[in-house]
């Protein structure tokens, strides 16, 4: 909790740290990149800074946690931090980067806003980012040990056993373990961060929901090309797709993500739309291995039939699964050969299937997609807290949300 102190100090001064927030943190980046460049290589995504998502989200959630701290004092935004946490683990952040982070984000906060940074608001802001800190340092630390590693042991080298063209730009990778280290399975629905050398030689990191309940020695994960348009074209998607082949070595995180299946025995429904199918297919694979008798239902949007990666084994799973059934929408009209319960032209219409009673949601896919379908199924009085999502990017809703 903000000390006595710092609250009136935070309280004044939150509006015109938040009307610059942006600005804040690309100057953070820029001055810890150029006083740390290592961090460039194997830590951070720079597909993401290129495109400025990183910067929106470390500023996101710092001032959305700044204004927790202020209106509702006794409760953490946890869903945010929890999210930042996995993402760190997944790259072996260590507690001492912690340090850099903050000296490099309060010479951005003093560049940016120059004198209006007295002391007392150094010393006000400083508390908050310690706060939030401790939380995440916390919490990494559970995540770390529950694991039986350190930030730098989170990494493990997997061959490429089998490569499988699912669709035009989507390709599945079964990677084999190479040594007998202890690897924990993952939970339903986890992704692991694969880090691979760039045609430069810089390494870059990047996240991979896995497909598949893993067996202890085999991992599945599914990519799906990013073309440019007019932009670079995705670096690690490319490679992946076009490279890397059958006796390759990758490097993967273990698995983290805290958007996982619960186990509480209520229905589930899971949401997708184009690649977005990747967690759903993981969790749906658990389930069928778990020989679960769950009521499952699988929505999934795609554009064809023939673009719906995962299809066969998704299929395969809600036939194999006791008390489960698959609705798909195809933007380019209604057509399939697959013994789907339902298929429906056009976008995603939730009006046009009967959802079970007390389910739990997963959702994943683009951001438009997942805010219709929230939005469609709270106005249908599902409660909010039974909706987990999942964005593959720095998460830019969850701040606006927690
Ligand atoms: C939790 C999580 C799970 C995920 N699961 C999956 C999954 O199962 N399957 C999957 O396929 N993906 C998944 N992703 C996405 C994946 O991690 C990558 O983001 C994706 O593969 C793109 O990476 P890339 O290196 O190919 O693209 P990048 O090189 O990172 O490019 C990303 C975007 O930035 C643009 N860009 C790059 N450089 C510049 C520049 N200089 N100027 C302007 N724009 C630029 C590119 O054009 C592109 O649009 C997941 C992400 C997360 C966070
Ligand atoms: C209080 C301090 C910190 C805050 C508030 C913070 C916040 C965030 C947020 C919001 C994200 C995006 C999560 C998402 O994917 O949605 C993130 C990712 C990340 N953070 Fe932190 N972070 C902090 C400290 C650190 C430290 C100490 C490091 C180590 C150098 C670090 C390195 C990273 C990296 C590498 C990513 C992934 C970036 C990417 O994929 O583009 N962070 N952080």
């Amino acid at each position: 909790m903000l000390s006595d102190q710092s609250r009136p100090v935070i309280e004044a001064t939150l509006p015109v740290v938040g009307e610059h927030i942006g600005e804040i943190a690309s100057r953070f980046y820029e001055h810890l990149f150029a006083e740390h460049p290592e961090l460039l290589d194997g830590t951070f995504n720079r597909g993401n800074q290129a495109d400025g998502s990183q910067q929106r989200a470390l500023a996101g959630s710092v001032a959305a946690f700044a204004s927790m701290l202020i209106n509702s004092a006794d409760t953490m935004p946890e869903k945010l931090l929890r999210r930042i946490a996995h993402k760190h683990a997944s790259l072996g952040i260590r507690p001492e980067q912690y340090q850099v982070v903050h000296d490099n984000l309060m010479w951005a906060i003093v560049d940016v806003l120059g004198e209006a940074v007295t002391p007392e608001v150094a010393a006000a802001w400083d508390e908050v980012y310690w706060l939030m800190a401790n939380a995440l340092i916390n919490q990494e630390r559970g995540l770390y040990s529950a694991r039986g590693v350190r930030p730098e042991t989170v990494w493990r080298p997997w061959r490429v056993e089998k490569k499988i063209q699912e669709t035009a730009d989507v390709v599945t990778f079964v990677v084999e373990r190479m040594d007998d280290r202890l690897v924990k399975t993952s939970l339903p629905g986890q992704y692991v961060s694969v880090l691979m050398p760039m045609t430069d030689g810089v390494r870059q990191p990047r996240q991979y929901s896995l497909t598949r309940a893993d067996d202890g020695r085999h991992r599945q994960f599914s990519v799906k090309r990013v073309e440019g348009d007019g932009k670079p074209d995705g670096e690690m998607s490319t490679l992946l797709c076009d490279t890397i082949g059958v006796g390759d070595v990758v490097t993967t995180s273990l698995p983290f993500g805290d958007v996982v299946l619960d186990d509480a025995g209520r229905p589930v429904v899971f949401a997708s739309a184009g690649i977005g199918i990747t967690p759903m297919a993981g969790m749906l694979s658990h389930l069928v291995a778990a020989d679960s008798g769950l009521d499952i239902t699988v929505l999934h949007a795609d554009a064809d039939e023939a673009s719906f990666a995962l299809r066969r084994q998704v299929v395969g799973d809600v036939l194999a699964a006791r008390n489960a059934s698959i609705h798909v929408w195809y933007e380019k009209g209604a057509g399939s050969v697959e013994p789907v319960n339902g298929v429906h032209a056009g976008l995603m219409d939730l009006s046009e299937v009967t959802l079970p009673d007390d389910a739990l949601y997963y959702l994943c896919g683009p951001l438009p997609f997942m805010q219709a379908v929230r939005s469609s199924l709270i106005e249908r009085g599902v409660e909010p807290r039974d909706i987990q999502y999942e964005v593959f990017g720095p998460d830019l809703w969850q701040a606006d949300l927690d």
